[in-house]
């Protein structure tokens, strides 16, 4: 006779005792529980139900763009091979030397989670080998990313994106239009914004801008701090970023990269300024512009609200790109695809709109309000709800209220057209009470009839 494997009999037999002793444990670890509160960890944050609206709107807001300039939408994973990252974007750059996100894997993998969209979507770009797709290829892509940034107003470490990358065309209206989708963006939500602008050139003319601009900062290297020693040595553009204070001064007299740009980068930026100003896009040159990461060249902008700009140098901005034409074939891809690309900090807009107070229509707008007094009330409530529900016509209620006050007053809080009240005596007749909140008129009628009525009374027709 065949009998059961050990691991089989573990499976089916539980033995009393054991249950009692694990039992014991799950008890003590509630109890435990209870005592332990948890924190949220430095740079991190819960968005609360109050504040989706205005996520919901600046999410919705950037679909429809995507949307309505052809951008097709896709998901890119949060954790990609950890070199992906510090390829793309530079193992000099404070993102990568200073604030990714890096593990090993239960499998023993090199990992990184993704503090950026661009080099997950080219890597997506080459994967599904999209350069037999018609050119440009044009994704969009929405989500959090994580970076170990220093914490501070507007810098999180978990932050929101919408990003929109256009691969394979070269074309200098490639770089406009995608500003002057930004641009759109931040008009549609009542924020008027300017782009800074430069162009960084061909990685060849960089080349010899930077022995200039080596040359001319090697001068003050003995007041520079370790850091910027360090990018002085081996990423000098960098310093061009650097956020110390003696740079502002330095900076006045330093060579500026559009002076060395070579003649078609040259061209391509002057095409790019041209379209701007045909479409009248706000924007500003800014000769000492480069950008955190290393794959741009030619044009690099980012975005600020009109009113902040020129405040601080250093301001973190609402967003920013550029174009990236070595990064598919830096990552694997066919060689000469070009690229541009932005990205917007979702979380920075948010807190501007509140910041300011801009008012957004909630999402969804309720069209009556159901108030109740009692439990029988409260049961036909329920099943009035669902009814409603199904017609598609928005209820706002509160079962979780007791007082009818307390609920009428929420009711005119939501500037609802209509609100039914259901009281003891309705429940007894069998009606409910139509309130028309505009009129301060209302109207007894039999609860089975209230849908059709709500509904007419909308404009929405007969049942
Ligand atoms: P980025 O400048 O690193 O560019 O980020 C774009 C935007 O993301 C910033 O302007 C800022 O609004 C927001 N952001 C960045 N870090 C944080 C943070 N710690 N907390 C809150 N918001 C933040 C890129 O990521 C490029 N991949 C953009 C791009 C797309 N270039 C070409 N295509």
């Amino acid at each position: 006779m065949k009998t059961a494997s050990k691991k089989e009999k573990g499976v089916n037999t539980v033995s009393p005792k054991k249950t009692e002793k694990s039992l014991e444990g799950t008890v003590e670890n509630v109890a435990k529980s209870k005592m332990k509160s948890y924190n949220l960890l430095r740079g991190f944050r819960d968005i609360l139900p109050e504040d989706q609206t205005y996520w919901d709107q600046v999410r919705d807001r950037a679909r429809q763009l995507a949307e309505y300039y052809s951008f097709g939408s896709i998901e890119v994973p949060v954790l990609e091979e950890a070199d992906l990252f510090t390829r793309g974007i530079g193992k000099n750059t404070d993102i990568v030397e200073k604030e990714m996100y890096v593990f090993e894997d239960p499998g023993g993998n090199k990992v990184g989670i993704r503090p950026e969209f661009t080099a997950g979507m080219v890597r997506a770009y080459i994967s599904h080998g999209m350069l037999n797709r018609p050119q440009p290829v044009k994704l969009f892509a929405m989500g959090p990313l994580l970076r170990h940034d220093r914490p501070q107003a507007g810098r999180y470490r978990q932050f929101y994106q919408c990003d929109f990358e256009s691969i394979g065309s070269e074309e200098p209206i490639v770089d406009a239009q995608l500003m002057v989708i930004a641009n759109a963006f931040f008009k549609d939500l009542g924020i008027n914004v300017v782009m800074k602008v430069n162009s960084i050139g061909s990685p060849e003319s960089r080349r010899e801008y930077l022995v200039e601009l080596t040359s001319y900062f090697r001068q003050f290297r003995k007041q520079f701090t370790d850091d910027d020693k360090r990018r002085l040595q081996k990423n000098p553009l960098r310093l061009l970023d650097s956020k110390e204070e003696y740079m502002p001064e330095l900076l006045d007299s330093a060579p500026q990269m559009i002076d060395w740009l070579d003649e078609k980068s040259k061209e391509h930026f002057m095409k790019v300024l041209e379209y701007l100003e045909e479409i009248q896009v706000p924007y500003r040159l800014d000769p000492y512009l480069v950008r955190g990461l290393d794959y741009y060249n030619r044009t690099v902008f980012e975005i600020v609200a009109e009113e902040e700009e020129g405040e601080k140098r250093h301001q973190i901005a609402l967003g920013g790109g550029g174009r990236f034409d070595g990064l598919v074939e830096l990552l694997g891809g066919r060689e000469g695809t070009p690229a541009c690309g932005f990205a917007l900090g979702l979380d920075r807009v948010v807190s501007l709109l509140k910041e300011r107070q801009i008012e957004l229509a909630p999402r969804f707008k309720g069209a009556v309000f159901f108030a109740q007094l009692g439990e029988a009330a409260r049961r036909i409530g329920l099943k009035l709800f669902e009814e409603f529900r199904a017609e598609k016509i928005p209820v706002v209620e509160a079962f979780g209220k007791g007082s009818l006050k307390a609920q009428l007053e929420l009711a005119s809080k939501q500037e609802v057209a209509y609100t039914l009240i259901l009281g003891q005596k309705e429940v007894l007749d069998g009606t409910v009470i139509v309130r028309d909140m505009d009129a301060g008129t209302q109207e007894t009628v039999p609860v089975e009839k209230v849908v059709a009525m709500v509904r007419r009374l909308l404009g929405r027709g007969d049942v």
